[in-house]
């Protein structure tokens, strides 16, 4: 098979260089690029191409060219599948796969850490002691434990799933909302409805997948309904959170902080790097004067095992699709 993978970086290489080493009849080429619609000429001549980015795909002549070059598979090595245009790539009949399951761990405990920065009030600790030199244990910096807390889990899918684990192990309430319930998960997670999970949670995080209808999904009525003393985690897709509602609603005291892997716009600051505050846009400069606000560079899914299980389980569903079989982890739209 020949595959052009796009988004390649260092610690990606590793693993497509023990891929060819462990099948080398296999050609699989790498590029730093995105998949727009600018680079998609470079495709020409392969029979697949991957992607791992957060930029949408969504110039119709990609698909077209793709189409045209007789390609019919775009394997994501992501779990989101948000990127594609769903529009074009039926109409240009491209199957597009995706890698669910490199490891849901890597974002639940990327949550687990979220979770704890903000309720043991770290972010206020170190502005205190590395900005102000002040190492008072202050009134305002006493927390709670975290079997104290409800943690409501929006969208308990696979990461939804190992994130209500790790909370409930921990001795945690765990509420969860999804539209299709799994008992199993019952051992360890009551399922209610989003409105009770919002209103229940001392930790609110977000694991659903993301389409344009659940754009704002968290906005200024959820944050009103929000206790004051919770926190929300977004590792799933920016859009889920409205920027501006979040904004208002640390300003003003209507929850108490937020830990933010990702956020609408951040294809503007991620994998970038900036010389003042000033550079980033209006939106992260509000928040990141904000102690009890933490960004993370999307990279709550950043672990060893998951870009290797990146990599393994894409070009497996190369393999398996262009020797006829059916793809382990084919995305339906
Ligand atoms: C995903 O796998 O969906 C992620 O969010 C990772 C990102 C680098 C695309």
């Amino acid at each position: 098979m020949k595959v052009l993978l796009y988004n390649m970086t260092p610690e990606q290489q590793v693993y497509v260089d023990k891929w060819t080493k462990a099948h080398p009849e296999d050609t699989l080429v790498t590029t730093t690029a995105d998949l727009d619609a600018t680079t998609v000429e470079q495709a020409a001549g392969y029979d697949v191409v991957s992607v791992l980015q957060v930029a949408d795909i969504d110039d119709e002549a990609v698909y077209q060219k793709l189409t045209a070059y007789g390609i019919n598979q775009i394997a994501l090595r992501s779990v989101g599948y948000n990127i594609i245009n769903w529009e074009f790539a039926h109409k240009y009949n491209l199957l597009v796969t995706n890698t669910p399951a490199y490891s849901p761990r890597a974002v639940a405990e990327n949550t687990l850490t979220s979770a704890m920065y903000l309720l043991r009030k770290w972010g206020q600790i170190f502005k205190n002691e590395k900005e102000d030199l002040n190492f008072v244990r202050e009134e305002s910096l006493m927390s709670d434990e975290i079997y104290h807390q409800t943690v409501g889990i929006i969208g308990v899918g696979r990461i939804g799933t190992a994130t209500a684990e790790i909370f409930h192990a921990l001795g945690a309430r765990v509420i969860g909302y999804d539209v299709v319930e799994n008992p199993a998960n019952e051992a360890f997670l009551e399922y209610t409805d989003f409105e009770t999970v919002i209103k229940e949670a001392d930790i609110l995080s977000l694991h659903t997948p993301f389409d344009p209808s659940m754009q704002d999904m968290i906005a200024a009525e959820q944050f009103k309904q929000m206790k004051n003393t919770a926190v929300i985690i977004n590792a799933a897709r920016g859009p889920l959170i409205n920027t501006s509602a979040l904004i208002e609603a640390l300003q003003n005291h209507e929850i108490a902080g937020a830990a933010l892997d990702v956020m609408t716009g951040e294809e503007a600051i991620v994998m970038k790097k900036f010389s003042r505050l000033s550079e980033l846009p209006q939106d992260y400069q509000e928040l990141a004067k904000m102690p009890n606000v933490v960004f993370t560079p999307h990279s709550a899914y950043y672990t060893k095992t998951a870009v290797k299980n990146m990599i393994e389980q894409s070009m497996t569903d190369v393999k398996r699709v262009l020797n006829g079989q059916k793809p382990i982890y084919p995305v339906e739209q």
